[in-house]
């Protein structure tokens, strides 16, 4: 087995995807310390314990530590933070946005007080929102503070354009863009199934259908699981950016990125395609969009703005 790397990361939030983040860090060895931090008493401990003896049978050597307290959390590389409530049945993503701001801001205090050099992975609803908020209370460098959301996305666009042309999900390669709510712009002219473009595939109208159900992915989970949101898929995610980052692979990824003028678009973060490094967003890819696209884009800037807005008005940012 391969050495474990000397790295620490930490999950914020022991709710299902963070519980889900946790096990997939310690299976696949992402960090020799991962730090699973919730403020519910026993709960973390008690999740990397379990985590711990499943190491016995199934692990990398890693080992996970559950806390109440930040300052176990102190010299993290990386940071996944999940922490906040999650959608119920009927609620939109933005419904949690009051909540899960004062989750964020009481989190960034202990990112940025105990490892400020590290890279934070946000996955706390509503996305876009949050990792700007997490940007600004860290004062981080925007490269390092990058919402996870287009990896999800794609992922359930891929599912859906294997189920269509009954491929393998292994070959099929999805992009969506915007933001992470019914407004998020599903890509299908950069879709491939090994190589092959989605339209020459597949008949306009069930894209359409595809894309539509993309966009509803989230609430889909949500109404049949009736108790919460999904968490395997977004976990499986989060660690994939996670390990782009800690590993450098320099994976070209959906992500929220603060945006500084690409796509005629500043001052938010929203879904674009983006290189995952050491140093987080290594850079920014500006795809050539069609007439449509970046109109929905724009669209789905301005949902974007009327969150912060909100956020804003509240005293909240
Ligand atoms: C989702 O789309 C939880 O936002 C996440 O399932």
């Amino acid at each position: 087995m391969d050495a474990v790397p000397q790295r620490k990361v930490t999950v914020v939030g022991a709710g299902f995807v963070g519980m889900t983040c946790a096990q997939l860090a310690v299976q696949k060895g992402l960090a020799r310390e991962v730090v699973l931090i919730d403020v519910l008493e026993g709960r973390p401990q008690g999740i990397a314990l379990d985590l711990n003896q499943m190491s016995a049978i199934e692990g990398s050597g890693a080992v996970c530590v559950g806390t109440n307290d930040p300052a176990d959390t102190a010299d993290s590389d990386l940071f996944i933070v999940t922490a906040g409530k999650p959608r119920q049945p009927g609620m939109s993503r933005s419904d949690l946005l009051e909540t899960n701001a004062r989750v964020m801001a009481s989190v960034a205090e202990y990112v940025r007080r105990g490892s400020p050099e590290a890279v934070v992975i946000v996955v706390t609803n509503p996305l876009d929102i949050m990792v700007h908020l997490m940007r600004a209370r860290t004062s981080f460098p925007p490269r390092r503070v990058v919402g996870m959301a287009g990896v999800l996305d794609s992922a359930r666009f891929s599912w859906f354009i294997a189920q269509e042309t009954g491929t393998s999900v292994q070959d099929v390669d999805a992009m969506v863009l915007g933001a992470h709510g019914d407004s998020m712009v599903p890509m299908p002219h950069y879709c491939t199934v090994n190589g092959v473009g989605l339209p020459s595939l597949v008949a306009a109208d069930r894209i359409d259908a595809m894309t539509e159900r993309t966009r509803k992915g989230g609430g889909e989970i949500v109404n049949l699981l009736k108790t919460g949101s999904a968490y395997y898929a977004p976990a499986a995610a989060s660690v994939a950016m996670a390990r782009s980052v800690l590993e450098d692979e320099r994976r070209l990824l959906p992500c929220s990125c603060f945006l500084n003028g690409e796509y005629g678009l500043e001052g938010l973060y929203m879904g674009v395609p983006a290189v995952l490094g050491r140093g987080g967003v290594e850079r920014i890819v500006e795809l050539p969009l069609t007439v449509e696209s970046r109109a929905q884009l724009q669209a789905t800037a301005g949902a974007i703005q009327d969150d912060l807005a909100i956020l804003r008005d509240r005293g909240l940012l």
